[in-house]
């Protein structure tokens, strides 16, 4: 299986091809993940990984069209993100964007009517979310992963008290 570690830094993933501008990272290719397109075939991998990645790119929507372009058909893109209400999502004034667990809707099903942002396909296979540890021993890590009605509800009305950590997407690429 062929796997492209997008932003891998030092931890790479073993066994994957591992993309960084950072020389003193461990990336076999440096590449910078606003420059377009980036330098691969189209489904190349059937694994895509951009583990806390990209909430630092300029482009969210053109970053995750060029992740669908080089998996394969079926292939998996896994994104690894802070949720916007953990402070390690704005104690690091790399971060550009500060994101929750809707964020990338617009690549689902109904593109979340707003298909004309994008016209790639993804299908959401899971999304988790940690929270602070505090609010995962009261339950509420629990109810927000198991219950998608109660996600919505945490997100619109409870986050900024319980707060969430980080948040773990896995999507198939359709094409
Ligand atoms: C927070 S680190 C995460 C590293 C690794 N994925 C991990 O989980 O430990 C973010 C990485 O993304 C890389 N990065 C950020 N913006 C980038 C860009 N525009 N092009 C290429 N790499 C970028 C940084 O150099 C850094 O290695």
């Amino acid at each position: 299986m062929r796997i492209l570690d997008v932003g891998c830094g030092v931890k790479k993933f073993p066994g994957s091809i591992g993309v960084d501008r950072n020389a003193a990272s461990r990336a076999d290719v440096l590449c910078d993940l606003d420059h377009f397109p980036y330098p691969f075939r189209d489904n190349t991998f059937q694994r895509i990984r951009a583990i806390h990645v990209i909430e630092h790119v300029s482009d969210v929507i053109r970053a995750m069209e060029e992740f669908h372009r080089l998996s394969s058909p079926s292939g998996r893109i896994i994104i690894v993100t802070p949720h916007y209400t953990d402070f390690s999502s704005f104690c690091d004034p790399t971060h550009r964007w500060h994101l929750n667990s809707f964020s990338f809707r617009y690549f689902g099903a109904d593109n979340a009517g707003f298909g004309y942002y994008s016209p790639i396909k993804l299908r959401e296979i899971s999304v988790h979310v940690r929270l602070l540890a505090f609010w995962r021993w009261l339950g509420f890590e629990l109810l927000v992963n198991r219950l998608p009605r109660f996600r919505r509800f945490w997100e619109h009305y409870l986050c900024y008290v319980v707060r969430g950590k980080v948040m773990e997407f896995e999507f198939e690429v359709i094409k």
